[in-house]
């Protein structure tokens, strides 16, 4: 079994991006990314804080816009369309989730495709079904490199999801089609999730839930990629019983440690591409 280790592939990443901004201001200006962070979700900041140090130790400019909890639909739209028009941002995100009151996918509709380096747009989101991608959403492109980085081949194989969110399954999915996997998307309304399950060459699991999967859930050989993030027993954990699935698979990812950081890489690889193709 071989522990993926998105640390080690998330730095060497973020090396490689640091020359490309060390180069690009020796003559122009560095690419920008713009957070927007509503109200006081106590892991939205720490992701937040994390994402903007990302952009430090690679010189990337960085804005971070805080909100409070009880921002209007109008104001927020407002802070979206001064960066939308700012030509030093390259990149914008809303971090989710919104409060309550504000209507995420109405929200998220209002920023420049081209500077939509989540890619949640339905303008991105089409793009990636129909097998032409620009900017893809941050978390299974981050899988796809971890795969990619570990000499992990696809095709062909039987890749199963579990999970069908907009931000990680269904845009996992299209990936993993497009490097022709056999694909399945399970869900809460799944019958016989661990038939389903235990076929899988690849297992990608993106819940929620602690330790949801387990060692009888798993293919012998399998390659499991675990895209949780709980707290149970005060610890973080992901959506796989590590302990015990590890000592079946050929390779797991841990948490923390594994898919999360990719995550962060997969932002500024985003905000770099948008400056490249739209950056003035
Ligand atoms: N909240 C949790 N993960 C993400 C992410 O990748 N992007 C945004 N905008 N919000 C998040």
């Amino acid at each position: 079994m071989q522990i993926i280790d998105g640390k080690t592939v998330s730095e060497q990443l973020k090396a490689q991006f640091k020359q490309k901004i060390d180069l690009i201001t020796k003559t122009g200006r560095a690419p920008g990314l713009a957070v927007i962070i509503v109200g006081e979700d106590a892991a939205s900041k720490v992701y937040v804080a994390n994402k903007i140090k990302d952009c430090e130790q690679i010189g990337m400019k960085s804005v971070h816009c805080r909100l409070k909890e009880d921002t209007t639909k109008e104001e927020l739209i407002e802070a979206i369309n001064c960066f939308n028009a700012d030509p030093t941002i390259d990149g914008l995100i809303v971090q989710l989730p919104l409060p309550k009151h504000l209507d995420e996918n109405e929200i998220l509709s209002h920023i420049d495709v081209h500077k939509d380096v989540d890619g949640l747009s339905a303008y991105q989101t089409g793009r990636l079904a129909l097998g032409i991608p620009e900017l893809k959403p941050c978390t299974p492109s981050g899988v796809m490199e971890l795969l990619k980085a570990y000499g992990i081949s696809v095709a062909g194989k039987n890749a199963v999801i579990i999970g069908r969110s907009n931000i990680v399954g269904k845009p996992m999915a299209f990936m993993l089609l497009k490097d022709n996997a056999t694909v399945t998307v399970c869900h809460s309304r799944t019958v016989n999730l661990t038939e389903i399950t235990k076929a899988a060459d690849i297992l990608v699991v993106a819940i929620g839930r602690a330790r949801f999967v387990t060692a009888d859930m798993v293919k012998p050989g399998a390659v499991v990629i675990d895209v949780g993030m709980n707290r149970a027993e005060g610890k973080l954990c992901g959506d796989v019983d590590f302990e015990a699935v590890k000592e079946k698979v050929a390779y797991i990812t841990p948490v923390p440690g594994g898919v999360g950081l990719m995550t962060r890489t997969m932002l500024m690889a985003n905000t770099i591409k948008a400056y490249e193709l739209y950056g003035k």
